[in-house]
C-alpha cells in the first residue's frame, strides 16, 4: 500500500525540511510546497540525499494560490496538511506590516479554502504552525494553553488571527479537524548535519547568531541585556530540538488520523535556560569559549518564557527528549559543515 502523504506548505523552511524527513521516517510521504521567499533551493538536493528521490515530493509554488493547493491534494490524495508558510521575522513584522497580514492571511486563507472545496464531507485534517509569540509577556510561567493570548507585533498578530480563523472554520465545518501546535524556541539540526537552519544575512534569533560566531563568520554575540530579573540577569526561553518539534507534528498527523478532536497544544521542553547558559552549553560542545559583549535589552524582548508541557504528553502522547547539549552539538555538526549554509551544497 501507499505511504498516506502529508502536505507540507513551508516544506523547504527550517522546521518543514526537518518534519519531511520525521515524516518520511514515520512511513508517510511528504509532499512540500514552498515558493522559495525564505529558503534555499538547495535544501531539495539535501533531502534527495536523505530520503532518496521516491521518498517526498516537492513544488515551487505560491501557497497564497488555492487552484495550486486543490491540484496538489487531488494528485496525491493528501491524507493531512501541515501549515508551515510564513514569514516569521518579528522585526521586519513591524516595518512591513502588510506584507506579513497579506502573506500569513492568504496562505491560510487559501488552504482553508481548498481542503473545503476537495474535501468532499470529510476535508483532510490540519496542524497549524502557532507560536509561544501569541502569549505576549505572560503573566506566570510555566505557560499552559489557557493563558491570555496577548500579541505584541504584527508576526504575533498574524499567528492570533490564524488559530481564530482555523477556529471558525472548524465551527463551521463540524466534520473537520485540526491541531494548532504553539510551538516555544526550536533550535538544533538533524543529526546528519545535512539540513539545519540557514537565515538570510544577520541572524535575528540567538542560536543560529551564536553558531555563526562560533565558526567565525561574527566576531562575538550582543547579549540584549544583563539586567533582566532572571537568576542570571539574562533572558530564559524554552529552546527545544528542531528534531523533537518534527517528531511532535507527526504525532499531531498520527492523532489526527486515529480520528482525534480538535486541540491548541504545546510543544516545549517545559525547561527555561538563560542566554549565558545557552552559549556556556554551546562553547563547550565546540572547544572553546565563544565571544560575547552585554548590550541594551532588546525592543519587546520579555525576560521569562517557557512552556507547560502537559497537553502534549496527555493528547499526543509527545514529549522532548533531546537536551541542550544534543541541540548544540547538532547545531554545531550542521554549521562547521555548513559554514555558509546552503552556500556550501
Ligand atoms: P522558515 O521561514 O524557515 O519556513 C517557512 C517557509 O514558508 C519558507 O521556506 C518560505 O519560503 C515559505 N513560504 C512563506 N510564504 C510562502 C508562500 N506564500 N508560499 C509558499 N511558501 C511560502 O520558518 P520556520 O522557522 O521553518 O517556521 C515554520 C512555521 O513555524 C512558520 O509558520 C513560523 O511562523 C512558525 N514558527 C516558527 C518558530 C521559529 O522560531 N522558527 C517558532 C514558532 C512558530
Ligand atoms: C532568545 C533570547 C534574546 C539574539 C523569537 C520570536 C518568536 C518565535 C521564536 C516564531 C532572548 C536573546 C537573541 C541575540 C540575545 N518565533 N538574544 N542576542 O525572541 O524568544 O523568540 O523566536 O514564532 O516569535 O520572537 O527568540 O532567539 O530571538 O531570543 O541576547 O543576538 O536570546 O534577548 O532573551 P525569542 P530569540
Amino acid at each position: 500500500m501507499a505511504a498516506p502523504a502529508v502536505l507540507l506548505t513551508g516544506g523547504a523552511g527550517y522546521i518543514g525540511s526537518h518534519t519531511a524527513v520525521a515524516l518520511a521516517d514515520a512511513g508517510y510521504c511528504p509532499v512540500l510546497l514552498d515558493n522559495f521567499c525564505n529558503a534555499d533551493r538547495r535544501v531539495v538536493g539535501r533531502l534527495h540525499e536523505l530520503l532518496g528521490s521516491d521518498g517526498f515530493a516537492w513544488h515551487d509554488g505560491d501557497a497564497r494560490e488555492a487552484r495550486t493547493l486543490c491540484a496538489l491534494l487531488r494528485r496525491y490524495r493528501i491524507a493531512a496538511v501541515i501549515h508551515f508558510a510564513a514569514l516569521k521575522a518579528v522585526g521586519e513584522s513591524v516595518a512591513q506590516p502588510l506584507r506579513y497580514f497579506e502573506n500569513n492571511g492568504n496562505c491560510l486563507v487559501a488552504l482553508l479554502q481548498a481542503l473545503a472545496a476537495e474535501g468532499g464531507g470529510s476535508p483532510a485534517p490540519l496542524v497549524y504552525s502557532s507560536s509561544a509569540t501569541v502569549y505576549g509577556d505572560p503573566d506566570r510561567v510555566p505557560i499552559p494553553e489557557s493563558a491570555p493570548l496577548r500579541p505584541t507585533n504584527p508576526y504575533a498578530w498574524t499567528k492570533v488571527l490564524g488559530e481564530q480563523l482555523v477556529l471558525a472554520q472548524r465551527a463551521a465545518q463540524t466534520a473537520w479537524r485540526a491541531v494548532i501546535l504553539r510551538y516555544f524556541n526550536p533550535v538544533g539540526a538533524h543529526p546528519s548535519g545535512r539540513i539545519g537552519e540557514d537565515p538570510q544575512g544577520i541572524p535575528n534569533n540567538l542560536m543560529p547568531f551564536v553558531q555563526q560566531v562560533a565558526v567565525g563568520r561574527r566576531a562575538h554575540l550582543t547579549v540584549f541585556g544583563s539586567d533582566w530579573p532572571t537568576p542570571d540577569g539574562t533572558g530564559v526561553r524554552d529552546y527545544l530540538h528542531v528534531m523533537d518539534l518534527a517528531e511532535g507534528h507527526v504525532r499531531a498527523v498520527d492523532y489526527l488520523r486515529a480520528g482525534g478532536v480538535s486541540d491548541i497544544v504545546n510543544l516545549g521542553t517545559g525547561r527555561g535556560h538563560s542566554v549565558l547558559q545557552l552559549l556556556g552549553a554551546f562553547g563547550s560542545v565546540c572547544g572553546r569559549e565563544l565571544a560575547y559583549r552585554i548590550g541594551p535589552r532588546r525592543a519587546g524582548d520579555i525576560a521569562v518564557c517557557y512552556a507547560d508541557p502537559s497537553r502534549a504528553r496527555s493528547v499526543l502522547g509527545w514529549e522532548a527528549r533531546r537536551d541542550l547539549r544534543q541541540m548544540c552539538e547538532d547545531a554545531w555538526r550542521w554549521q562547521r559543515s555548513n559554514p555558509n549554509g546552503y552556500s556550501d551544497a
